[in-house]
């Protein structure tokens, strides 16, 4: 699949003729929430697991040195919680182009942070496009994100403002966290001069 999306997205007409739709973020729209809308509440989807597997080429990384950002695989039982968008139909354009990297809408049902339940849009990397990494140890991704950077800035940025965004919401990702912990330990190794090389000689 082309890693350009959009006009895929175009013919998702499912919401088209609604007023309001629920749109559920799990990653950078939780932090970066750069579209107008009607209300937000924490909000969760299951059978998914954020990951940080697929690349970006047009945000935190380039065609050649592609970051790492996050998108959603199956995992039966899994639950992951985020922050859901009250948003109008129009908004699809804005977001259709800004996560046009192999991202794709979805409809799925969300449950409330109440329990109430709804049906609801999320835009998922599939493992067939083209931008698609895949999985890699997490000490491995932390290495990854920390040498990379995109037009929208560090890879290294969008990873601690998520980390930082879900902690807010009290959501427990043993991913996400395990991959913070790695950047932060080698950022310190770095500053304190405790890195690889000085470690072997010492
Ligand atoms: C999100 O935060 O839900 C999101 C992530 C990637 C693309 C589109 C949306």
């Amino acid at each position: 699949m082309s890693p350009d999306t959009t006009a895929q997205n175009k013919s998702m007409t499912h919401f088209d003729q609604h007023q309001e739709v629920w749109l559920f973020g799990y990653g950078s729209l939780i932090f970066r929430p750069d579209f107008p809308f009607l209300a937000r509440r924490p909000a969760c989807i299951t059978g998914w697991a954020r990951r940080f597997w697929q690349g970006s080429h047009d945000h935190r990384g380039t065609l050649e040195r592609p970051g790492r950002v996050v998108t959603l695989v199956p995992q039966a039982g899994t639950r992951c919680l985020g922050m859901a968008f009250l948003v109008t139909p129009e908004v699809f354009a804005h977001l259709d182009f800004r996560e046009k990297n192999g991202y794709l809408r979805f409809r799925t049902p969300l449950t409330f942070d109440d329990g109430d339940t709804c049906e609801g849009l999320v835009y998922i990397a599939t493992e067939d496009n083209a931008a698609f990494l895949g999985p890699a140890p997490e000490a491995a991704i932390a290495r990854h994100i920390a040498s990379a950077a995109g037009p929208s800035g560090p890879n290294s940025e969008y990873l601690l403002r998520l980390a930082e965004a879900l902690r807010e919401l009290g959501a427990e990702d043993e991913h996400v966290f395990a991959i913070e912990h790695h950047l932060l330990r080698a950022s310190t190794e770095d500053v304190d001069g405790r890195g690889k090389d000085s470690v072997a000689s010492s």
